[in-house]
C-alpha cells in the first residue's frame, strides 16, 4: 500500500506508448495495489500506469460500481456516442467535452493472466477509452471539443 506520485502533462512518460506486461508477478499486484490507492487518494475514477511513471500496460479503474482491474487492455468493440465532460488527474483542474462510444467493450487479463471481457456504458465506457488512451501515450486534451470554465 502506497500513493505514487501522479505525473503532470509536462512528464514526456505521458507521451510514450507502453509494453505489454508480461510477467503477473508480485511486483504487478503491487503496482495494482498502489494504483488503486492513488487513484483513492486523488478522488480519480481511473488511473493509468503511466501516470505513476510506470510504461506498461495497465489500468484501474472505479466509477464507483467497484474496482477492476485491466492487465493489457484493448477495446474489442465500441458503438454509440456520448458528449460529456473528462479530466485527468495528470491535468489537474482542467475539463473539457469530448466525444467517446456509449458502450465499449474491452478484453484485458487480471492480475493473475486470466482473460477476461468487459463491457462498460456512458462513464465506464468512458473511462475504458480514455485510460487506454494513456497506455498508447495519448491524452484526451486532443480531444477535447470545448473546454469546460471552473468555477
Ligand atoms: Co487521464
Amino acid at each position: 500500500m502506497a500513493i505514487r506520485e501522479i505525473r503532470k502533462k509536462d512528464d514526456e512518460v505521458l507521451y510514450k506508448p507502453c509494453k505489454e506486461v508480461v510477467a503477473f508477478d508480485k511486483k504487478l499486484a503491487i503496482l495494482l495495489d498502489d494504483m488503486y490507492d492513488t487513484m483513492k487518494k486523488y478522488e480519480g475514477v481511473g488511473l493509468a500506469a503511466p501516470q505513476v511513471g510506470i510504461l506498461k500496460r495497465v489500468v484501474v479503474i472505479d466509477v464507483g460500481e467497484g474496482l477492476i482491474e485491466l492487465v493489457n487492455p484493448k477495446i474489442v468493440e465500441a458503438s454509440g456516442t456520448q458528449n460529456g465532460p473528462e479530466g485527468c488527474l495528470s491535468v489537474p483542474g482542467v475539463f473539457g467535452e469530448v466525444e467517446r462510444p456509449n458502450q465499449v467493450t474491452v478484453e484485458a487479463q487480471d492480475r493473475s493472466g486470466n482473460t477476461f471481457f468487459i463491457t462498460g456504458e456512458e462513464l465506464l465506457a468512458r473511462a475504458f477509452c480514455h485510460e487506454i488512451e494513456h497506455l498508447e501515450g495519448k491524452l484526451f486534451l486532443d480531444r477535447v471539443t470545448k473546454f469546460i470554465e471552473n468555477e
